[in-house]
């Protein structure tokens, strides 16, 4: 007979798994349906490692086995996926143009808080090497390149026009760029984005009013769940 004690605390091990993965996407912006991977490749070798002893044994095998399993199968997981070829093409490609600020501090400032995604100057930090955040890391980058760079104002930029608008509202930086403390230099105060607001409406490209790109509306949203999750988490 099984006791119910036990499964209910491998019901609470295999639970506290599974949230401590998709907490740890959520912090770090990593998209979801990998969590929920990387979680399944941990649960279920060890749930059928599990499963395996206990009908070798014939015995129940206890709660601290099924979390020993566990850990095993993360740190299995932890390496191997550090083999997966993604996310490791680092790149800083060439400065083409910018735009025209109204003011040195204008650009001072969106470097700051922006050119960690939107620009060609990334700044790749030592974590970017290391899988599953390499993988987050990279995509927050190739996503933030194609609404808007920074560093190529000489290519149409459709979403440049919508900078003010996501510093009012708060969206941009992305919550997870600046939580627990990250990227202290990203996090502008009140008075600094009311300034960089201000700089900006000067700013050729950057406000509604000068938007001079045709094909307004033509490029459809991909994205729109990802941005939930940035939204709700202020
Ligand atoms: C951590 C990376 C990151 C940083 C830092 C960042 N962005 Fe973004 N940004 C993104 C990504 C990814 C997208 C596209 C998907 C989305 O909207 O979340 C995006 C989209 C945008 C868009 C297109 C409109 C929209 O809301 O989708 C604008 C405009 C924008 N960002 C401006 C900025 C500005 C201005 C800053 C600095 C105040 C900034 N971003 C900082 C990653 C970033």
């Amino acid at each position: 007979m099984r006791r119910p004690r036990q499964r209910s605390g491998r019901v609470l091990v295999a639970v506290g798994i599974a949230a401590a993965g998709v907490g740890f996407a959520v912090v770090i912006g990593l998209n979801l349906l990998i969590a929920v991977v990387l979680v399944a490749a941990v649960l279920i070798p060890a749930g059928i490692a599990q499963t395996v002893r206990e009908r070798d044994t014939g015995k129940q095998r206890s709660t601290s086995a099924f979390l020993f399993y566990n850990l095993a199968a993360a740190v299995v997981v932890a390496v191997g996926i550090q083999l997966v070829p993604a996310g490791r093409s680092h790149t800083n490609p060439a400065v083409t143009a910018e735009p025209q600020w109204a003011d040195p501090q204008a650009r001072e400032l969106m470097v700051r808080a922006c050119f960690g995604c939107h620009s060609n100057e990334v700044d790749w930090p030592w974590y970017s090497n290391v899988a599953p955040l390499s993988w987050a890391i990279s995509d927050h980058v190739s996503e933030g390149r194609e609404a808007v760079n920074y560093s190529e104002f000489d290519r149409p930029q459709d979403e440049a026009d919508e900078t003010i608008e996501v510093l009012l509202d708060g969206s941009m930086p992305p919550a997870y760029y600046t939580r627990f403390g990250l990227h202290p230099d990203a996090d502008l105060s009140a008075a600094e984005v009311d300034a960089l607001v201000a700089w900006l409406r000067q700013t050729p490209g950057l406000a509604d009013e000068d938007h001079e790109s045709d094909d307004e509306g033509s490029d459809e949203r991909e994205d729109s769940d990802e941005r939930e999750e940035h939204d709700d988490d202020d």
